[in-house]
């Protein structure tokens, strides 16, 4: 019961989940492993995915961990399955693009934005043709993103410039939700909103996440009650011996941040 919980993503974007898995489980400790050495999955191939989200487990389970959270929704659709099947004794969650809770708040015109790997995999189709139907769902491949906002606010004009190119191919519709499919893109969700007419509602997923962990831990009573001092530990697979301190101070910051989501050069 009082391991840590175990974060994983292909590198920053999963400070992002981590940050409302700790407001909402404020007993609980973490161990966040950030694969920014291999950073980013989402055009890497399924088969690579998996042996690095396998890895990755591998890497957690040396602290222990009692349960794991794959903060990273292209390493969910390629091999959440895979580790439930080898980790049979271990609580695994993984994030998935948000798209029936924009569904469930009534959006009707709705925005998924993700890697082109999650998008191709066969999980979110089925969503997407269970969602279709009367309301119009756009999906939008963002080849290139998550690597750009892995590089931080030194490649934020990058980052705008991409985000105006892929963004215009929507042509001017007003979407009144926009599914942030990949945990790199909260952190500019500020220049993502500044390329659209409308003024949309984001969706993440994070707070469905936590509480469906919450729910599995209670049923394995594995969560604590209490917790003097939490603490919460990054790990990082960067040649980059700075790259964890990266990993704290996005932590602390503002996600609305505009400037701070990355290095600064
Ligand atoms: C990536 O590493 O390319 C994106 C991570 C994600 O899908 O959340």
């Amino acid at each position: 019961m009082d391991s840590p919980i175990g974060v994983f993503d292909s590198g920053v974007g999963g400070i992002s989940t981590l940050k409302v898995l700790a407001s909402m489980l404020p007993h609980e400790d973490f161990v966040f492993f950030g694969d920014s050495g291999n950073a980013p999955y989402g055009e890497k191939r399924r088969e690579e995915v998996q042996r690095l989200t396998n890895d990755a487990v591998q890497k957690l389970l040396m602290h222990h961990i009692k349960g794991m959270v794959i903060a990273c929704n292209t390493a969910t659709s390629a091999a959440k399955p895979m580790l439930l099947e080898r980790y049979p004794d271990l609580t695994i969650v993984g994030i998935e693009p948000a798209l029936k809770e924009a569904v469930d708040n009534g959006a009707q015109n709705i925005l998924v934005m993700a890697t082109p790997l999650t998008l191709a995999m066969p999980k979110f189709q089925r969503q997407l043709h269970l969602f279709s139907g009367e309301r119009h769902i756009e999906t939008l491949p963002c080849s290139g993103l998550a690597g750009l906002i892995e590089c931080g606010a030194q490649r934020l004009d990058d980052v705008k410039d991409l985000l105006r190119r892929l963004l215009s191919t929507t042509s001017g519709r007003r979407f009144d939700a926009v599914v942030l499919g990949c945990t790199h893109y909260p952190f500019v969700k500020d220049q993502i909103a500044e390329c659209l007419p409308s003024n949309p509602s984001f969706y993440t997923g994070y707070e469905g996440l936590t509480r469906h962990l919450t729910h599995l831990l209670g049923e394995r009573q594995l969560l604590r009650s209490t917790n003097a001092c939490r603490s919460i530990e990054f790990l990082s697979s960067s040649v980059n011996p700075h790259e964890t301190d990266l990993y704290r101070q996005l932590f602390a910051s503002s996600i609305e941040s505009t400037t701070e989501f990355g290095r600064s050069g």
